[in-house]
């Protein structure tokens, strides 16, 4: 276990190498930024775009079960009313009327301060991986501050959506510390609004998708028509989504604007359900060990029955083990036929699947992986991230910085090294390399600086294998390199034919 110092530390370090190496930018910074949003940098689009064609290649491309799709991210406003979005996909929202600032209620704790069981006010403190420990801090500081003689009693944390009616005004703001400035939480939509048209009245109203997935049940019909499909199969796709949540927090954990991936797996109404979600389940665990996610970082959540949402019938949530908590990473729901009754009903259009068997037109039944890219991207980089101390050419102990990505994911797969810039023989031999591997691969070519500080550079940017052009390579038999492995660092010698063998078989 970290310590919460330890894990803030941790977060920082890789908020920093993020914008130092060109990972993650915030959007907009030259204006200040904007909460929520943010740009990927060149190596960062890079290991974006790898996660999602990892995800393809596996999920569709390399399965016979599965097709792809892609869809609008504006659909018809009546998707979004058959989905339940418009009514229901809110989240409960507290004012503090003092400092304007917003807050989820579910985010925001509170505890009554009982000394010798009578309660002398209330302390309030934002969710974060010591919530308790901050109420008792804030407890015992306010019965020294009102100077009462007792004994403080252990504080009993709850969320503001707990509160009564009588405790709301007696509950302080964070931002303020003072009671009385709090709202009763309200519901939020979290769906952007737009206008479609020249017109921005009522009637062109629409929004910005906040899951990618009605995209694949409002398709379902198209697809089943148009393709020679049969159930079980799974309709996937890759796309933005936009949610205005109340508190965007934990840098690309929850944000506004992300990318999910995300597959509706029909199947027959009489099929077994649950062993469908269990089998996708392990699917999903074991791709994400496949990208380099550590074992010992997941774990998971099954959802109460009774805090499961109205059409679930089960989900489970693949958790991940962050430097701010464990946090869900990837949903698993089996979502019955609820999505596709509800486009049947909204929009008049049949939305089922002849089963051969029973001469019969049936609903199909749905179960659901959904993931986000950027919850992917920082898990990934905070498993990859380590600090360690290396002995450099003359012994002495230095500090590098390593990013230990799977050669499946990192931005660049191999960074080509001449030994010297200047010596026409070893950059010649470099550059025809370089222009053959990068045919095929993301690869860099790097001749600036000394060959320790060009290999300290890759390390941080997870590049796996770096290849140094040196003399033995132009003047003894053989045509060999020097192939640096990022991990252990070590050295050995390496032919071009064997090397895109060893590319071969770790990048795919
Ligand atoms: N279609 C179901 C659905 O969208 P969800 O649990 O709301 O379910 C699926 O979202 C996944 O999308 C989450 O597990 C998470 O990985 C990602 N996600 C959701 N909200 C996000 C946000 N605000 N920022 C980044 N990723 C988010």
């Amino acid at each position: 276990m970290s310590s919460p110092a330890e894990s803030s530390n941790l977060m920082e370090a890789l908020v920093s190498l993020a914008k130092r190496r060109g990972f993650i930018y915030q959007s907009s910074e030259i204006y200040g930024g904007l909460n929520g949003f943010f740009d990927y940098g060149p190596l960062g689009v890079e290991l974006k775009r790898n996660i999602r064609d990892c995800w393809w290649r596996d999920m569709v491309q390399r399965r016979d079960d599965i097709v792809g799709i892609e869809t609008s991210i504006i659909m018809h406003p009546k998707v979004w009313e058959a989905s339940g979005h418009v009514a229901g996909f809110t989240d409960p929202l507290v004012d503090c009327k003092a400092s304007k600032q917003r807050y989820r209620a579910d985010q925001l704790f509170f505890a009554p301060v009982v000394v010798d069981g009578k309660t002398i006010g209330y302390v309030s403190a934002l969710e974060n991986e010591k919530t308790t420990e901050d109420l008792q801090t804030a407890a015992d500081s306010l019965k020294r501050k009102k100077a009462v003689q007792g004994a403080l009693e252990p504080v009993k944390p709850r969320d503001f959506t707990e509160a009564t009616e009588a405790e709301i005004p007696l509950i302080p703001s964070p931002a303020t510390g003072e009671p009385g400035s709090l709202t009763a939480p309200r519901s939020f939509n979290m769906m952007f609004q737009t206008n479609v048209g020249a017109m921005s009245d009522a009637s062109s109203v629409a929004y910005l998708r906040p899951e990618t997935a009605q995209g694949m049940f409002v398709d379902f019909k198209n697809v089943v028509d148009t393709n020679r499909v049969k159930l079980p199969f799974g309709i996937a796709q890759i796309g933005k989504s936009f949610r205005n949540e109340i508190t965007p927090r934990n840098f690309i954990f929850r944000s506004r604007e992300f990318e999910q991936m995300e597959m509706e797996y029909f199947i027959h109404p009489d099929a077994d359900w649950l062993a469908c979600h269990e089998e996708w389940l392990k699917w999903c665990q074991d791709w994400l060990k496949s990208i380099g996610l550590p074992e010992s970082h997941l774990s998971l959540h099954e959802h109460p029955k009774e805090k499961l949402a109205f059409y679930s019938r089960r989900t489970v949530d693949i958790m991940f083990k962050y430097p701010f908590g464990v946090q869900e990473l990837w949903g698993i729901a089996a979502r019955s036929d609820y999505d596709l009754q509800q486009h049947q009903k909204f929009s008049g259009v049949p939305q089922t699947y002849f089963d051969e068997a029973a001469k019969a037109r049936v609903v199909p039944h749905v179960i659901e992986p959904a993931v986000g890219v950027d919850r992917i991207f920082l898990a990934v980089l905070a498993a990859a991230y380590a600090v360690e101390d290396v002995k450099d050419e003359k012994g002495n102990v230095e500090q590098r910085t390593v990013l230990r990505l799977s050669p499946r994911l990192a931005p660049c797969k191999v960074a080509v090294l001449p030994l010297l810039k200047n010596k026409e023989q070893l950059t010649g031999r470099a550059k025809a390399l370089y222009t053959k591997l990068r045919k095929r691969y993301a690869v860099q070519y790097d001749d600036g600086g000394a060959i320790g500080k060009r290999y300290r550079r890759q390390d941080e940017a997870g590049t796996p294998w770096c290849v140094t052009i040196d003399f033995d390579t132009i003047e003894k038999p053989g045509d060999t390199f020097t192939l640096r492995e990022r991990d252990s660092m070590q050295q050995r010698r390496i032919t071009e034919a064997e090397l895109f063998q060893l590319l071969e078989e770790y990048v795919y």
